[in-house]
């Protein structure tokens, strides 16, 4: 018997309108003001990132694709057969392909995502491609401690992917938490193959987060468009702009918008201010070294087992694994 799209069942734990309106007021009230990326991802910003993918100044994907055109095969080599592959993120599900191609016997395939759209347009895609994976799709945010769906066969081993440089969103102390919470979800014997964006001329990291087009703007800005229609925030999209700049001093791109004029922005009864030309933190994109990146793992219990580098370096997926016990 196959799996046919019809018969996923989505898992959904979607955050509500309250926790939204919740985050928002959290973030509004910080100084300095921030609200955090994740609310990029409503259906539109899913679409806009596929978008910035495509343009020319955004290396990140395709080096990645490329690496994995090169690599998947001994990265599945690795994994070995019968895993379990939880996916978080998952986007437009182009990787994981490449990566489910050459599995052996894949267990089941478990894409933990916040978009409720992009999740069952990729899984679809993918049940379609690989009618004999049994697919569990968990709609949820993974920066939450996640009850995984079990598998209907038991795997050799947990694989947690999660590719694309996502990590470099979270600051280094999220980053630990969150790896460390992966650490326990893939238990013993598990690992994480993880997708992470690598250090280089400022110029060229800079160059991919504010594209010709003005992609990633639009991106940016969405975020706002979003908040007005769902949490009945009233944002002045003319009056706001997309600003990324690279910090050469903690190696990341700090996005922000910043507010082109003194303003009030509603939300609900509440009242903000903002002050002309103030910036409110929405993303990081974190860059690694080689280094950098093995000391993060250390500190989540994790080491590093095998990189694999496209072949201009600007990208690396990493398998990491639990770290022997310190004596
Ligand atoms: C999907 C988180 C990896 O930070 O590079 C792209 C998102 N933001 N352009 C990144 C993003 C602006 C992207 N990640």
């Amino acid at each position: 018997m196959s799996a046919q799209p019809k018969d996923i069942r989505l898992d959904d734990r979607h955050p509500d309108v309250e926790n939204t309106l919740e985050t928002v007021r959290h973030g509004l009230s910080a100084k300095p003001k921030r609200l955090p990326s994740r609310l990029f991802y409503d259906q539109r910003g899913s679409e806009l990132f596929e978008a910035i993918c495509q343009q020319p100044e955004y290396y990140l994907t395709r080096a990645e694709i490329s690496l994995m055109s090169d690599h998947a095969g001994d990265i599945a080599a690795l994994l070995g057969p019968e895993v379990r592959l939880v996916e978080y993120g998952s986007g437009s599900g182009i990787k994981t392909r490449m990566l489910l191609e050459h599995l052996e016997a894949p267990v089941a395939y478990v894409p933990v995502e916040i978009s409720r759209s992009a999740l069952l347009d990729s899984v679809a895609g993918l049940a379609t491609q690989f009618p004999d994976i049994p697919m569990q799709p968990v709609c949820a945010d993974f920066t939450q401690p996640l009850r995984l769906p079990v598998a209907a066969r038991p795997p050799r081993r947990t694989v947690i992917y999660f590719p694309g440089s996502t990590i470099g969103n979270f600051e280094a102390k999220d980053a630990v938490k969150i790896l460390r919470q992966m650490r326990a979800e893939m238990s013993d014997g598990g690992g994480i193959v993880i997708g992470v964006d690598l250090k280089k001329d400022p110029a060229i990291i800079e160059a991919a987060y504010n594209d010709a087009a003005g992609v990633t703007a639009e991106f940016t800005l969405n975020m706002l468009v979003r908040l007005n229609r769902e949490v009945g925030a009233d944002f002045n999209l003319g009056a706001f702009r997309h600003r990324a700049h690279y910090n050469p001093m903690v190696g990341r791109i700090e996005t922000t918008l910043v507010s082109t004029a003194r303003q009030d922005v509603h939300v609900g009864n509440e009242i903000y201010t903002f002050r002309e030309d103030e910036a409110m933190q929405v993303e990081y994109s974190c860059k690694y070294s080689l280094e950098d990146f093995a000391q993060l793992a250390a500190k989540a219990g994790l080491a590093v087992e095998h990189v694999w580098l496209d072949a201009e370096e600007r990208f690396s997926v990493q398998y990491l694994v639990r770290a022997p016990m310190a004596a």
